[in-house]
């Protein structure tokens, strides 16, 4: 594999005026420097993602909403306004649709949690194979609590949502009170026809809940093109920082459900027989919230906005292209989701065989990547029943974001083939 030249230019983004606004990108890992193919794990942080949170904690910290000083107002209006900057990225109709929570997982909980009030056994809550953990589990718990049954869209051989299948067995029908379905695979990177599952749904009356967390920080994002009823998203995927996440919802439907945790910030009026509760969002926000962390995330939209989120799709699909041709033209290695790039993200996981037929486990596939600098995720990538559907225990993943370059990929490759070599011997 040739290495081609790090600076070069993307034709959707300058790639290398993007990389220099990540410092971490400069760095050497084992002597050499650091090639990022792990960002669906957690992305990079831009420098005026880091320079927002330190400027709010240096010089406007309070708390929020509580503090009736002049840095308490500071701290209220910076907090309200990254809840309007997200509200806008993800074409929210108000800022109020917006609860912040601590990440994706917090929000399917929240989801799961409220609009579960009213399930009764005999009711069904429909998840697909594919979902990360954190959109499983939430559900699984609802489903013990209530008597409701989780049931699940299987995949196809390519990788894709078995749509025939689920309408042959009528998956989605009048007993179905959620459909709750990752946007994009985390795994297999495939994008979801979302908005065709939300028409299932609302036809019987069920709500949408949409995992965002692999959609939002990579395509341009409209909750109301998706079709959702709420939609969960974490920020530290989308260039923000860790301890942060949203769930969205339509106005109307937050109005309508019980609060999620109780404590401060999120009631009208308590008195020792019983309370009364604030309107969304803040009904869903008890005790103090992640102000910097809110701050910061208005930061990283801001930051995505002004590349365009149609330049950083368009760039991402350039570097899951170089990915795919590659991978598919490395001996030993099989992909595991679509191998082309119709609706297809930025995830990219596959295996990797010896010439001997010995499958070379994703832990030394990490190690091996790593000792050349080359940062992957090796795992079950909280999907495990996705595993066990496919047959396999684990996988390697390479993920990109807008300051990947196709040079990346090339690392990856070449020190693929030096893996393979290393545990098997080249034949
Ligand atoms: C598809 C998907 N859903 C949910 C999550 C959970 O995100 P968080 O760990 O930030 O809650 C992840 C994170 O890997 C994910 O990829």
């Amino acid at each position: 594999m040739t290495v081609t030249d790090e600076t070069e230019v993307s034709m959707a983004l300058d790639v290398a005026a993007v990389r220099s606004d990540f410092p971490i990108l400069t760095r050497d890992v084992a002597g050499v420097p650091l090639a990022y193919l792990d960002s669906a794990n957690t992305s990079q942080k831009p420098r005026a993602v880091v320079d927002a949170i330190s400027d709010h904690l240096l010089r406007h910290n309070a708390n929020v909403a509580r503090a009736m000083h002049t840095l308490g107002a500071e701290a209220t209006g910076a907090f309200e306004a990254a809840r309007a900057k997200v509200a806008a990225f993800v074409g929210a109709a108000r800022p109020e649709e917006i609860v912040f929570t601590k990440n994706a997982s917090e929000a399917l909980n929240l989801a799961a949690h409220t609009l579960g009030a009213g399930l009764r056994p005999g009711d069904e809550i429909v998840v697909s194979v594919m979902e990360h953990h954190s959109n499983i589990v939430p559900w699984q718990l609802l489903a013990q609590r209530t008597g409701a049954t989780l049931r699940w869209f299987d995949i196809t051989a390519e990788g894709r949502l078995d749509l025939d299948r689920a309408r042959a067995e009528g998956l989605v029908n009048e007993r179905t009170r959620i459909v709750s379905l990752t946007w994009v695979s985390n795994v297999l990177g495939t994008v979801n026809p979302v908005a065709r599952i939300a028409g299932w749904a609302h036809a019987v009356g069920a709500t949408m809940v949409v995992d965002g967390s692999q959609g939002v920080p990579h395509l341009p994002t409209s909750v109301a093109e998706l079709g959702a009823d709420l939609l969960a998203f974490t920020g530290h995927k989308m260039l923000g920082p860790t301890g942060i996440g949203a769930l969205w919802g339509r106005y109307e439907l937050l109005a309508s459900l019980p609060p999620f945790l109780g404590g401060g910030e999120m009631i009208e009026v308590v008195r020792m027989d019983g309370s009364t509760y604030a309107p969304p969002p803040h009904r869903f926000e008890a005790g103090t919230p992640p102000i910097a962390e809110a701050v910061g995330l208005g930061a990283a939209v801001d930051y995505l906005t002004a590349l365009g989120m149609d330049a950083v799709a368009a760039h991402e699909r350039e570097i899951t292209e170089h990915l795919l041709t590659g991978l598919s033209q490395t001996p030993g290695v099989r992909l595991l989701g679509p191998a082309d790039l119709d609706d297809r993200g930025g995830a990219v996981s596959f295996t990797l065989t010896t010439a001997d037929g010995f499958e070379v486990h994703p832990h030394d596939v990490m190690q091996l990547l790593d000792s050349r600098g080359v940062a992957v995720r090796g795992g079950h990538h909280c999907a495990r029943p996705l595993h066990d559907r496919l047959g396999i225990a684990t996988s390697t993943r390479a993920s990109s974001h807008a300051y990947t370059t196709t040079a990346e990929v090339d690392r990856l490759l070449d020190a693929l083939a030096y893996t393979r070599d290393f545990f098997g011997g080249a034949r």
